[in-house]
């Protein structure tokens, strides 16, 4: 592989490695708002990905693939089981998420992050052309840029954390704080969703590490300077209207309301299947809605698909019994023969079906209990053209600083959050015309591309320390 002048560096390639029915090995697209919001950046700024493939113990040489290079890196098992699994998902992830489940500290977990951590460091100084810039990822790459740095001083490192930067309250229970905030400011520039975050950083670097601060810069004791700032993220907003828009689409879309029994209004949910997403909060409002005869099954389907994720994680086992048994309770007993009040699907589809979704839903309920972002919201706004539809969204989604026109609900308040899909229901058609007017003239000029330049442009401008 040539050396490349743009390297993205994440935990995920944009494709995983899955074995089918037959146990053959096939490429699926991977789950998630990073893969997401990253596919189009890396399709017009070329250069290489690089990243695990999903699959363990099988070393793969890196291959073309839409316009750009992957560059597979490899996991074991249990790398997989202590940095993945564990430090990433067992105790950034809920730390990260405001604590809305339990982080676990474990040592061994520790090691496996900072082995691996090295690993993608030396795999993207490896493909990084002299001068080259390079864009890590995310929450489980969080020491890469301090090490990239120490490999090669000719480079130009960004950082973007996809999900929430926590306070310092939360963050200080880290065993290891000293070394994460140390291995993030090996970057340039730190990209956060939300403003908040990047505050909480810079108080940080500032109070415990005693780096001088100026509003948006840190000033290293090498001289360096290194800036931390918001960049909320987005979506490919054209893209999503374009197909949303196509014959095959609108087709789908009115073939899935009559698979829903042509109801009047249908309510929609599309989420990994994670604790953070407040799916189990949002049912158990709509069963109550549904229960008090508020919301009549025979009129309205509630469509909720949860893709699997990290699905050996024990929460994440614990969570998919609860909505299980909270979806089979609702459905057993409000539904009538072939009328569930829940359509309930733990699988992941395409784009063009999930752009059918959004086309064929006339309310999208997105309720996390924390969200760094949330790509959902703006995937169902960008396929409104018709000015029509609703949006609920939660106040703790990163979403919410942008999306102000969206009907607000907390998630931890379900009488608020029922009365939120009532008048997302009944609102009259010219609250909600103005209302996705405003949330679409929003996306639409803060778009995926608005969120790359802008952040590559500050990244270009740092001072350099050469
Ligand atoms: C979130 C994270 C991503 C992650 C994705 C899917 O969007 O910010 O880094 O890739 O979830 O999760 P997974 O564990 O399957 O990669």
């Amino acid at each position: 592989l040539e050396p490349v002048d743009f390297v993205v560096v994440a935990n995920r390639l944009p494709v995983d490695r899955k074995s089918d029915a037959d146990g053959n090995s096939v490429w699926r697209t991977s789950p998630g708002g990073l893969v997401t919001a990253l596919e189009p950046v890396m399709q017009e700024h070329h250069g290489a990905w690089v990243g695990w493939h999903g699959a363990t113990d099988e070393p793969l040489d890196p291959f073309e693939y839409s316009g750009y290079q992957l560059v597979p890196v490899p996991l074991s098992a249990q790398e997989v089981e202590e940095y993945y699994e564990g430090f990433s998902n067992g105790t950034l992830w809920p730390l990260y998420h405001d604590v809305v489940a339990k982080p676990e500290y474990h040592r061994e977990w520790w090691d496996s992050y900072v082995e691996v951590n090295q690993r993608f460091a030396e795999a993207a100084a490896a493909v990084a052309a002299h001068g080259a810039t390079v864009w890590v990822q995310d929450y489980q790459l969080q020491l890469v840029p301090q090490m990239l740095r120490a490999l090669r001083e000719d480079l130009r490192i960004g950082f973007f954390l996809h999900i929430p930067f926590p306070p310092v309250e939360l963050f200080q229970q880290l065993p290891w704080r000293r070394q994460i905030i140390e291995g993030l400011l090996g970057a340039d520039l730190i990209g956060f969703q939300t403003a908040g975050g990047a505050q909480n950083f810079t108080r940080i670097a500032r109070q415990r590490l005693r780096l001088d601060t100026h509003r948006e810069s840190i000033t290293l004791p090498s001289g360096r300077t290194c800036r931390a700032a918001a960049y909320p993220i987005s979506i490919d907003a054209r893209g999503f209207e374009t197909l949303a828009q196509s014959q095959p689409i609108q087709q789908r879309a009115r073939e899935l309301r009559h698979e829903l029994g042509d109801p009047e209004v249908i309510f929609l949910g599309v989420d990994r299947l994670d604790y953070t997403k407040g799916i189990y909060h949002r049912l158990r409002a709509y069963g109550e809605l549904v229960a008090e005869g508020v919301v009549d099954p025979a009129k309205c389907a509630f469509l909720q698909v949860a893709t699997p994720s990290r699905e050996r994680v024990d929460e994440y086992k614990r969570l998919r019994d609860e909505i299980d048994m909270l979806v089979g309770r609702i459905n057993g007993d409000f539904g009538g023969i072939g009328r569930p009040p829940i359509t309930y699907m733990h699988m992941s589809f395409p784009r063009e079906e999930m752009a059918a979704m959004y086309t064929a839903a006339d309310v999208c309920v997105v309720t996390p209990l924390r969200d760094g972002m949330n790509l959902v919201c703006k995937e169902y706004i960008a396929c409104r053209s018709n000015n029509d539809g609703a949006l609920i969204l939660s106040e703790f989604a990163g979403a919410a600083g942008e999306l102000r026109q969206a009907y607000m609900i907390n998630p931890y308040d379900v009488n608020g959050m029922k009365q939120g899909m009532v008048l997302a229901m009944n609102d009259t058609v010219q609250n909600k015309r103005r209302r996705m007017r405003a949330l679409r003239r929003q996306v639409f000029t803060h778009d995926i591309d608005t969120w790359a330049d802008s952040f590559l442009k500050d990244l270009a401008n740092v001072p350099s320390n050469e």
